[in-house]
C-alpha cells in the first residue's frame, strides 16, 4: 500500500494551494495538461473523474487540460476534481499522476519523491527517461507496457483504443487528400468506380482501418505476414491478399517475426504489383521493438497513378514507405504521403475518453478496496508487467507472464462430488477386490458357453465380449467434450454391426431354393436395412459437422 501524504482538497475550490493531509487520507489523482507539442489528448475526462471519486480518490486537474478536447474546466469541476492552475503545485502535491505522453525532464523534476505515475512511457526507447524517474524514487506504471495478450488486461488496453482510432482516422486523412469519392456510383453524368484501397499490417490500426474504408465504400485488399488475420480481414469487407511463399509470419503474444529474405522479396513484387493498382495505400506494419519494415520502395510511389494517396502510420518508427517524411503531408511524384503522427490526437476527444477508460479501469485494479489507496501487486501478472519502475527501482522488463495454456487441472485433484456412472469421475480404478470378482464371474461365464454352445457361436462371442472391452476403453478415456462426435460414429459403427448380424441370421441368398428365407425375414431385413442406413450415414453427417465446428 502506498502512504499518502496528501488528501483530496475540497470539491469545488478554485485554484488554491493543497493543503498538506494526514496520512490516511485518500490519494489525491493529478491530471496535468499535456505539453508535447500538438497533443490534445487529455488523460482523464470529467465522467471518469466522477467515478474516480466514487473510487475514494481525490482529483485535481491543471486548469485548461481538457481544452483541446473540449472538456471545460467547468464540466471537470462539476465532476468533482479541483481545477488548479500551478501546474507546479499540482505535479508536487499529487500522489497518483495521470499522464497521456511520457513526462519531459522538467515533469520528471516536479514529481514528489514516492509518487506514482501512470501512462506512456515506451521504457525500451527511452533508457534516459527511465533512469530519471528511478532517481526520483517513484513508482511507474507503462500503460503500454501491459501484457496484452491476458484477456483480463484488455479493457486497460490503451495501445489498442488508440489505434482503433487513429485506424480510422487514417482513412478519413487519405479521404480528404484523395479527389474522389470512396464508393462506385451509376450517374446521369457518368460512371464512377469505387477506389481501391490497399492496407499493409492488419492489426488493431489496420483492421479499423479496412473496417472504415470498406464501410465508405472502397475496394479494400490488405495484407499482413500473420496468416491467422486473413479471417478478420474477409470479417470487415476487406480481401486478403497473400504473400507467394510458405513462412509462418507470427512471432507469438498476437506479433509479428522479422521474415526470411526470401519472403521479403516475394512480398516487395506483390506490393510492388498493388501499388500500380491502388489508389490509396495505408501502411501500419510494425513488429515491436524494430524499426518499421520498409515495404513502399521508391519505386512503387512512382509507379502509382498521379493524385492516389499512401497514409505511413508508422512514421513515427521511421515509416513503412521510402519517402515518408515524419509529421508531415508531402507530395511526391504526383502521390501524397501522408506522414502524420498525432492521428490519434486528431479525434481528442474520443481518444481522451477511451484513454480515460483504461486509466480508470487500471484504477480500478488497483484500488479494489475502493478507499481511495493503491496496492501496486507485483504478484498480479496484469500489474507487474505494467509495473516499470517500483519505488525508484527499474523493474522493466518483466518476466513473461503465467499463461493457462488451457483450462488447468486444480492442483489437488479433489474429485468429491464426482458423478456416477459416467464421465471422468466415474473413471476412477475400480478397487482390487471387486475387479477380482468381475474377472471371477466372467471366467465361470465363459466356461460355461465355451462348454455348452456351438462352435460358430462361440467365435461371434468373442469378438463381441472383445468389441465391448475395447468400446468401453475408448469411450471411458475421451474428454466429455468430444463424446458427442465420438458418439455419432459410434452410433454409424453399430449400424454397421446391425447390418453384419442381419447378414448372419439370414440364409445364403444363393443356392437351394429350400435356403431361402422366407418373405417375412427378408422384408424385415430390407427395412431393418433402411434404418441402420439412416442411422448410419446421419451419424457420419453429424460427426462431419461437430468437427467442422472445432476447425479453424
Ligand atoms: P499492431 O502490432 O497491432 O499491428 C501491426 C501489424 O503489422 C501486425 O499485424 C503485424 O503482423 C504486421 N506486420 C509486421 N510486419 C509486417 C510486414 N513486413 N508486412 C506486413 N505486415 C506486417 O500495431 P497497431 O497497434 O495496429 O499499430 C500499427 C502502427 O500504427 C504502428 O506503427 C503504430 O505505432 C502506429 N500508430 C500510429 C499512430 C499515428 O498517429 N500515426 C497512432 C497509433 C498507432
Amino acid at each position: 500500500m502506498q502512504t499518502a501524504a496528501t488528501a483530496a482538497p475540497s470539491v469545488g475550490e478554485s485554484p488554491v494551494a493543497l493543503a498538506t493531509q494526514p496520512a490516511a487520507a485518500p490519494l489525491l489523482i493529478g491530471v496535468p495538461k499535456e505539453t508535447a507539442p500538438g497533443e490534445k489528448r487529455v488523460a482523464t475526462v470529467p465522467e471518469a473523474v466522477v467515478k474516480l471519486v466514487k473510487l475514494g480518490f481525490a482529483v485535481a486537474v491543471e486548469s485548461g487540460a481538457g481544452a483541446a478536447a473540449n472538456f471545460a474546466d467547468d464540466t471537470y469541476r462539476e465532476a468533482g476534481a479541483q481545477v488548479v492552475t500551478d501546474a507546479a503545485q499540482l505535479w508536487s502535491r499529487a500522489d497518483i499522476v495521470f499522464k497521456v505522453r511520457p513526462p519531459t525532464p522538467q515533469e520528471v523534476g516536479m514529481l514528489r519523491r514516492g509518487a506514482t505515475l501512470i501512462g506512456f512511457i515506451w521504457p525500451a526507447q527511452n533508457p534516459e527517461l527511465m533512469q530519471q524517474l528511478a532517481g526520483r524514487g517513484v513508482t511507474v506504471l507503462a500503460i503500454d507496457s501491459l501484457p496484452r495478450q491476458l484477456s483480463r488486461a484488455q479493457k486497460m488496453d490503451a495501445l489498442t483504443s488508440m489505434a482503433g482510432v487513429s485506424g480510422y482516422r487514417a482513412v478519413i486523412e487519405a479521404a480528404n487528400a484523395f479527389g474522389r469519392f470512396f464508393n462506385g456510383q451509376v450517374t446521369a453524368a457518368g460512371k464512377i468506380p469505387p477506389a481501391r484501397v490497399f492496407i499493409a499490417g492488419a492489426g488493431v490500426a489496420g483492421l479499423a482501418a479496412i473496417g472504415t474504408a470498406a464501410n465508405l465504400g472502397a475496394i479494400v485488399r490488405a495484407n499482413d505476414t500473420r496468416a491467422e488475420v486473413a479471417d478478420q480481414v474477409v470479417s470487415l469487407g476487406g480481401e486478403f491478399v497473400k504473400v507467394d511463399y510458405e513462412e509462418e509470419g507470427s512471432g507469438g503474444g498476437g506479433y509479428a517475426k522479422v521474415m526470411s529474405e526470401g519472403f521479403q522479396q516475394a512480398q516487395r513484387e506483390m506490393y510492388a504489383r498493388e501499388a500500380k493498382d491502388a489508389d490509396i495505400i495505408i501502411t501500419t506494419a510494425l513488429i515491436p521493438g524494430k524499426p518499421a519494415p520498409k515495404l513502399i520502395t521508391a519505386e512503387m510511389v512512382r509507379s502509382m497513378k498521379p493524385g492516389s494517396v499512401i497514409v505511413d502510420m508508422a512514421a513515427e518508427q521511421g515509416g513503412n514507405c521510402e519517402l515518408t517524411e515524419p509529421g508531415q503531408a508531402v507530395v511526391k511524384h504526383g502521390v501524397t504521403i501522408v506522414g502524420y503522427t498525432d492521428l490519434v490526437s486528431r479525434l481528442a476527444k474520443q481518444s481522451s475518453t477511451l484513454y480515460s477508460n483504461n486509466l480508470l479501469r487500471l484504477a480500478e485494479e488497483l484500488c479494489k478496496a475502493k478507499n481511495g489507496r493503491i496496492d501496486v501487486n507485483m504478484d498480479d501478472d496484469a500489474i507487474r508487467g505494467l509495473t516499470v519502475i517500483k519505488d525508484g527501482n527499474i523493474t522493466w522488463p518483466p518476466p513473461p507472464p503465467k499463461i493457462p495454456a488451457a483450462a488447468a487441472k486444480p492442483k489437488s485433484a479433489a474429485p468429491v462430488a464426482a458423478p456416477k456412472g459416467h464421465g471422468h469421475g466415474a473413471s476412477e480404478p475400480m478397487a482390487a477386490k471387486s475387479l477380482a470378482i468381475v474377472f471371477g464371474v466372467g471366467a465361470l461365464l465363459f466356461l460355461l458357453v465355451g462348454l455348452y454352445a456351438p462352435a460358430t457361436f462361440l467365435s461371434h462371442f468373442v469378438v463381441f465380449v472383445l468389441a465391448c472391452f475395447i468400446g468401453y476403453m475408448v469411450i471411458w478415456n475421451v474428454t466429455p467434450s468430444l463424446h458427442t462426435p465420438l458418439m455419432s460414429v459410434t452410433n454409424a459403427i453399430s449400424s454397421i454391426i446391425a447390418i453384419g448380424a442381419l447378414i448372419q441370421v439370414a440364409p445364403p441368398l444363393s443356392g437351394a431354393g429350400a435356403d431361402r428365407p422366407s418373405q417375412l425375414i427378408l422384408g424385415l431385413a430390407v427395412f431393418a436395412l433402411a434404418l441402420t442406413a439412416v442411422n448410419m450415414f446421419g451419424g457420419f453427417a453429424v460427426t462431419r459437422r461437430m468437427l467442422a465446428m472445432f476447425r479453424k
